[in-house]
């Protein structure tokens, strides 16, 4: 039954006050990991929600969209699209800079990785202020790509990262809250 399956996850995280900044939380996935149960049950609420919408495109967002996004990919038949850290790909890249709860970053993506007539998810293991997952859409958007849903793994409410997409009128599917 999908609530017993969501505790199931949701009791391997490890959460961290105060790390990596004072007042900030850190949410630690990599006990999810060692558990293959809670690992499989992870990615298979994504490839269910999502595996008749047509998704052509699986976006991961470094680093830790990398570890889920892939897997879903795969089991829906969608291409998967790295979103790098600044100079990481090679050859021809759009980027978007971001703000985080402190300072600031950038995400990159290949030209010619996404086309318009894509249909696009993006994946990534936590949403907090939502700022990541906008300058993903943005990447995706401005290569043409429709953004069908954001998907992570966890959301801090708190930090309304959901009302940042939802008043871009973007869903955002996540499996478990922490607080
Ligand atoms: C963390 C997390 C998300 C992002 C969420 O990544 O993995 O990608 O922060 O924050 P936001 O919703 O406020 O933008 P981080 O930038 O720490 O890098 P990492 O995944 O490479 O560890
Ligand atoms: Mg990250």
């Amino acid at each position: 039954e999908s609530a017993s399956r969501i505790n199931g996850i949701k009791s391997t995280l490890r959460i961290i006050s105060d790390f990596p900044k004072p007042g900030m939380l850190f949410s630690d996935i990599t006990p999810l990991l060692l558990d293959p149960k809670a690992f499989k049950d992870t990615i298979d609420f994504f490839v269910e929600r999502y595996k008749n919408e047509n998704i052509s495109v699986v976006a991961g967002i470094e680093s830790r969209g990398f570890i889920f996004g892939p897997s879903i990919a795969l089991a829906i038949g969608a291409k998967f699209v790295p979103l790098r850290k600044p100079n990481k790909l090679l050859g021809e890249v759009i980027s978007e800079n971001y703000d985080l709860e402190y300072g600031s970053d950038c995400l990159e993506m290949h030209v010619g990785a996404v086309t318009s007539g894509d249909r696009a998810l993006v994946v990534d293991d936590l949403i907090a202020t939502g700022g990541t997952v906008c300058a993903a859409m943005n990447l995706l958007e401005r290569a043409g790509a429709e953004v069908v849903e954001c998907a992570c793994v966890i959301e801090v409410p708190v930090l309304k990262g959901r009302e940042r997409l939802e008043s871009r009128g973007k869903p955002l599917y996540t499996l478990v809250d922490i607080v």
